[in-house]
């Protein structure tokens, strides 16, 4: 998974597979909102989008059918079509010379690919770089709900070391793809149209309905998403060498809900050493990455409506947690853009760890 090709380490050529789907297209919408430096960008797809054209920096880009010729002269490939197309191209991309950073969950828990959230472990990229002596390789973005909850709870964590996690999530239908957003789009209509909902992507209804995330049930009762949500967390934390009981203990809920793309979490959190609400909000307030929504009086607290499009996760009802006793509880609520700082805008913040390395 490593190769000595020469790299650009200013202005690269960046690949985007994946470009024409939800998170594609908000690839090329944060490169340009963040004046990402590239030389050139090229755009990848299945061949049904050969051909088609997407605006890049006020310029018509042609999208280009995927084959394995593609990464030549690549030095950054972001990837997001989906697990099986990640794990048959991305080490092509790799042996060609580019770096990779994979949106899908084909890699994540692989023990050598880094799993990065920027505002957490950032040092986890280790020798993957752009720069003559660095290596190309694959670096992993995190389970959007994982991504959100790190990103809010690490500042927590390392004040004063989480024991325990308690999470259910409320997911858009943007983490099932443009499809799944067209799916809630169009059954929205149809009830109110006083059509019957066709369910496509989703076997349930999904407008005016929630039901448990659509990811696979595993032997143990937990869907695939709770659990990836317990695993990443140990990774990006740096606790999935440690002994099973000197891990956090993480235990999580996922349920799929009738919003567009940001997603929710309710997280309750058990200390090793006490956490006052004040010290809570006061830790929050300065992670990066983080904004507090949080007005008692006015009965005014993060929604999802409030993170979409937005980069910051949004963090409100920070309170003690009155069950927990000495005050070494915290409960929480949180939101954040399920596209853009739980996928695209994570991928970019780690190529842009690359370009300063
Ligand atoms: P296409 O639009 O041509 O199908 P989403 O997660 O929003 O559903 O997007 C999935 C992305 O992955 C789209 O850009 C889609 O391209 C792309 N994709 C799906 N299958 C392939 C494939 N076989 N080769 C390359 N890209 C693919």
């Amino acid at each position: 998974m490593t190769t000595a090709n020469p790299r650009r380490s200013t202005h690269p050529h960046v690949a985007v597979v994946g470009a024409t789907g939800a998170v594609g297209v908000e690839f090329l919408q944060v490169l340009e909102q963040r004046n990402f430096p590239l030389s050139s960008i090229r755009l990848l797809a299945s061949p049904r989008s050969a051909g088609k054209t997407m605006k890049f920096r006020g310029q018509d880009l042609t999208v280009e059918a995927l084959t394995d010729k593609s990464f030549d002269g690549i030095d950054i490939a972001l990837f997001s079509a989906g697990g099986s197309i990640s794990k048959q191209y991305g080490p092509l991309a790799v042996a060609a010379g580019a770096i990779v950073v994979d949106n899908s969950s084909a890699f994540r828990m692989t023990a050598e690919v880094p799993l990065v959230v920027p505002e957490v472990n950032p040092e986890h990229i280790g020798n993957i770089g752009l720069k003559p002596g660095q290596k190309a390789g694959i670096i992993a973005n995190p389970n959007c709900s994982t991504i959100l909850m790190v990103t809010a709870m690490t500042a927590l964590h390392r004040a004063a070391g989480i024991k325990r996690l308690v999470i259910s999530t409320y997911q858009a239908a943007s983490g099932a793809g443009a499809q799944a957003m067209e799916e809630l789009r169009q059954q929205t209509q149809d009830v109110l149209d006083g059509k019957e909902a066709k369910p496509v992507i989703f076997k349930q209804q999904y407008a005016f309905n929630l039901f448990s995330h659509n990811a696979p049930i595993m032997g143990n009762g937990y869907n695939e998403e709770e659990m990836k949500m317990v695993k990443e967390t140990h990774k990006i934390w740096g606790q999935d060498s440690l002994p099973e009981a000197a891990r956090t203990q993480i235990t999580a809920t996922c349920i799929r809900v009738p919003i567009m793309r940001a997603h929710a979490e309710s997280v309750n959190a058990t200390f090793e050493k006490p956490m006052t609400e004040e010290a809570a909000k006061a830790l929050l307030a300065k992670a990066p990455g983080v904004s507090i929504i949080d007005d008692r009086e006015a009965n005014r607290f993060p929604m999802p409506l409030d993170a979409q499009h937005q980069d910051d996760i949004y963090v409100g009802r920070i309170r003690r947690d009155i069950s927990q006793p000495e005050g070494k509880g915290i409960d929480l609520f949180l939101c954040g853009d399920q596209i853009r700082k739980g996928a695209a805008l994570n991928a970019v913040q780690i190529a842009e760890l690359l370009l300063a390395k």
